[in-house]
């Protein structure tokens, strides 16, 4: 990705290119991309200025997490076999970010209506650019929500992949992760800080065969021990990812 936007390439270049010869100029300018990735620990998406996700390219910033989910996956099969794709008419994302997982179901979905929170007022800005250049604005609501304290009104599914690292992880991140906005990867002492939010409230927003994802992480074990009567559903996903769970309207 780095050789691709150093040269102004997009991925999918014509085969021919791949035996093309490099100018010095252009070499000195991959050579330097890498010289910052490697030295400087920044991550690639924050090189390049953009990172893909559920098929789609997104910008992102220092301002948002770079989209790495394998909610993506999901996404990109409407959410079935859990739900009837066709059936789906209003999503919650939690913690949007840079918006790549509620525009991407608008983008995978296009009939459903799309309502992107987030406590970072930062990370709307980066979203609302998403929704706009994906042509999904009309669609995609982007506003500011302290978990579900501004959401109303209920769901088919509820997504989110909210701050999941622990304190003692936290300390212990590789130094790429110092580059992105902190929000968005501490969640509190034990990591549940948010989940337990969206286990709490989740209901009240949720339609009666909605259902809710999300994302753990590492505090998956945390949260087995926390919620033992709880029946959580782990989703398997074929591209590589674990520890996301889902849970019905009426487990909760
Ligand atoms: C792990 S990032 C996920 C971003 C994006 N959904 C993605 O998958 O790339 C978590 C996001 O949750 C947001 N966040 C943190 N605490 C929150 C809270 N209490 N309420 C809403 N959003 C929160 C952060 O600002 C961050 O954008």
């Amino acid at each position: 990705m780095l050789v691709l936007h150093a040269l102004s390439l997009d991925p999918d270049l014509p085969e021919g290119l791949l035996s093309a010869r490099l100018s010095a100029e252009e070499k000195q300018q991959i050579l330097n991309l890498f010289a910052r990735r490697i030295r400087e620990r920044i991550p690639a998406a924050y090189l390049t200025g953009h990172a893909w996700f559920a098929g789609l390219r997104f910008r992102v910033d220092r301002r948002v997490l770079v989209p790495r989910s394998p909610i993506a996956e999901l996404i990109e099969a409407g959410f079935a076999p859990w739900v009837d794709p066709q059936s789906v008419e209003r999503v919650l994302d939690v913690g949007t970010g840079s918006g790549c997982i509620a525009i991407a179901c608008a983008v995978h979905l296009p009939q459903v209506e799309v309502d992107a929170v987030d406590v970072s007022t930062d990370a709307l800005e980066v979203a609302r650019l998403n929704a706009e250049e994906h042509g999904v604005d009309d669609r995609v609501h982007i506003f500011a929500s302290d978990g579900l304290a501004a959401v109303r009104g209920a769901y088919d599914v509820i997504v989110s992949n909210p701050p999941y690292v622990d304190v003692h992880d936290m300390d212990a991140l590789p130094e790429e992760y110092r580059h992105e906005p902190a929000v968005g990867l501490a969640g509190g002492e034990h990591g549940l800080d948010v989940v337990a939010e969206l286990l709490a409230h989740g209901r009240e927003h949720l339609r009666d065969d909605g259902v809710l994802i999300v994302e753990v992480g590492a505090s998956r074990p945390a949260l087995v021990e926390r919620y033992p009567g709880l029946p959580f559903v782990w989703l398997e996903f074929e591209r590589g990812g674990d520890n996301v769970f889902l849970l019905r309207a009426g487990d909760l």
